[in-house]
């Protein structure tokens, strides 16, 4: 039988993977093109290799997840005024002071359910109009990453609401631009993009772009969602109170949500959900980054799993070296852009090992904080679905399966935001009538890895330990600056 494809595209911090996958949900191609800090031209070239074993005319949809909150910014002319500024930048501190303070949080949450976190984008917004206001004069339109790669294939200017949840411009609760809002960051209606919802068609492909691609000009595009949604869709973590873990460059605990409900500790995200419902999400900002850093700079290796070969079950929990993973500052629950990787604990005994089963634990712990936070919300996690390229690392599920004391559901499509942007133009092309309906048809789970109750009770002790370790070093990460 003939078969139809959908594309998924996940615009990551530092790849695009493209995945083709037809309507049963099989994977058929997988092409991952990496760049620098920059636009994904590649990710043309990366379509044609994508389909090139299949006929293109069979292709029907096509549905992007992005990395979230980066500030893209338009001339009249449709040309890029400067690099986007990215989810995990942290130039926009006094902005993000200003919000919080001047502005006042219970006013922000009050407008937008959020608080300000740097890596959001309003915060970016009067970052350039304080620093760059001849450029910020200039600006015409004002978009989401994965919104400029949807615009580019459409001519459509759009978002959805997902990815507008994290610009603190939105009423996530009434799925609209917050007026207020726009007036605090002197921006208009008109800049900003036209609200959709994840899998509303917001157009076919152009002539152009359908030529660019070696597709057809019917191929449907839909809104697509912010990466975290999308990941959540593709481990079919779709239904209330389900959770998603990413260990993604960024690390994400992701708690879906019939109901709109806010933090009221303001440290969890309270964000639209792709599939026309709500989350609540924490996100730290260097989650598997912090184990590619320590062994491609540090240790000047490509090997992960050997080094974590030494790394075994009576050695987890054990550990007294500890590892605060705040690289790029934190956001979730810190929120805090001047905390700094550091370890501590070391002696003359600490292996290499020991250094990088810090890391992974350190990372681990991390996560806690904001599993705790939703625990002291009244949420119940008692498992969740587990994503993103750490995952790959039977070690790293076994330490946070530990450290979180709940089962971790490995789903098959490890593509967790590629997958789930396929499934989003899926139901856009009619193939499912709701996102929920297709992930309960599409996702299946691979494997399940179960705490263990001795090791779970030594890293309950353990995370004892770390939450008081930022606490004591605060102040003078402020100084180290
Ligand atoms: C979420 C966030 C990150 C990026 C990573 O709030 O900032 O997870 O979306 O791509």
């Amino acid at each position: 039988m003939k078969k139809s494809y959908y594309i998924g595209i996940d615009l990551g911090t530092s790849a695009v993977k493209l995945l083709l996958v037809s309507a049963d949900g099989e994977i058929h191609n997988t092409v991952t093109k990496e760049y620098p800090l920059f636009f994904p031209h590649q990710g043309v070239e990366g379509i044609g290799e994508l389909v090139s074993k299949i006929d293109a005319g069979d292709v029907k949809g096509i549905g992007c997840a992005g990395q979230m909150h980066g500030l893209v910014a338009l001339d009249k002319d449709d040309s890029v005024l400067r690099p986007a500024i990215l989810w995990n930048d942290g130039r926009t501190q006094a902005e993000t002071d200003y919000l919080n303070n001047v502005i006042g949080k219970d006013v922000l949450s009050a407008r937008t359910a959020n608080i300000a976190f740097a890596g959001f984008t309003a915060p970016k917004i009067l970052w350039m109009k304080n620093n760059e206001p001849e450029l910020f004069e200039k600006i015409s339109k004002i978009m989401l990453p994965k919104d400029y790669i949807n615009y580019r294939l459409t001519g459509k200017f759009t978002t959805d609401y997902s990815d507008a949840s994290g610009m603190l411009l939105l009423d996530v609760k009434n799925k609209c631009w917050s007026e207020e809002m726009l007036k605090v960051c002197s921006v208009s209606r008109s800049q900003l993009p036209e609200l959709k919802e994840s899998y509303d068609v917001t157009g076919t492909l152009s002539p152009s772009a359908a030529k660019a691609l070696g597709l057809s000009e019917n191929v449907k595009v839909v809104a697509g969602a912010g990466d975290n949604a999308a990941a959540a869709v593709g481990t079919g973590t779709v239904k209330d109170g389900g959770c998603n873990i990413s260990l993604g460059t960024s690390g994400t605990i992701f708690i879906s949500s019939d109901k709109f409900a806010v933090d009221k500790f303001n440290a969890l995200h309270s964000f639209d959900h792709a599939n026309g419902k709500y989350h609540l999400m924490g996100c730290m900002l260097s989650a598997a980054s912090c184990n590619k850093w320590f062994c491609d700079e540090i240790l000047r290796t490509k090997d992960y799993a050997a080094e974590q070969a030494d790394i075994t079950d009576d050695k987890l929990g054990c550990c007294s070296v500890y590892f605060l993973p705040y690289l790029m500052g934190e956001r979730s629950p810190l929120n805090d852009t001047d905390a700094r990787g550091t370890f501590i604990g070391m002696s003359m005994d600490t292996s290499r090992s020991d250094m990088i089963q810090a890391v992974l634990e350190g990372v681990a712990f991390a996560i806690r904080d904001s599993f705790e936070i939703a625990k002291e919300l009244g949420i119940e996690i008692n498992k969740s679905k587990l994503c993103g390229g750490g995952a790959k690392s039977p070690l790293w599920r076994k330490i946070i399966s530990n450290v979180l004391n709940i089962p971790l559901e490995i789903p098959e499509a490890e593509e967790g935001p590629g997958y789930g942007g396929a499934m989003l133009s899926m139901v856009g092309c009619g193939e499912y009538k709701t996102v929920n309906e297709c992930a309960q048809a599409l996702v299946k789970t691979k494997e399940v890895i179960m705490p263990d109750k001795d090791i779970a009770s030594r890293y309950e002790m353990q995370y004892n330990k770390f939450r008081r370790i930022y606490p004591s070093v605060k102040e003078l990460f402020k100084t180290l600056k």
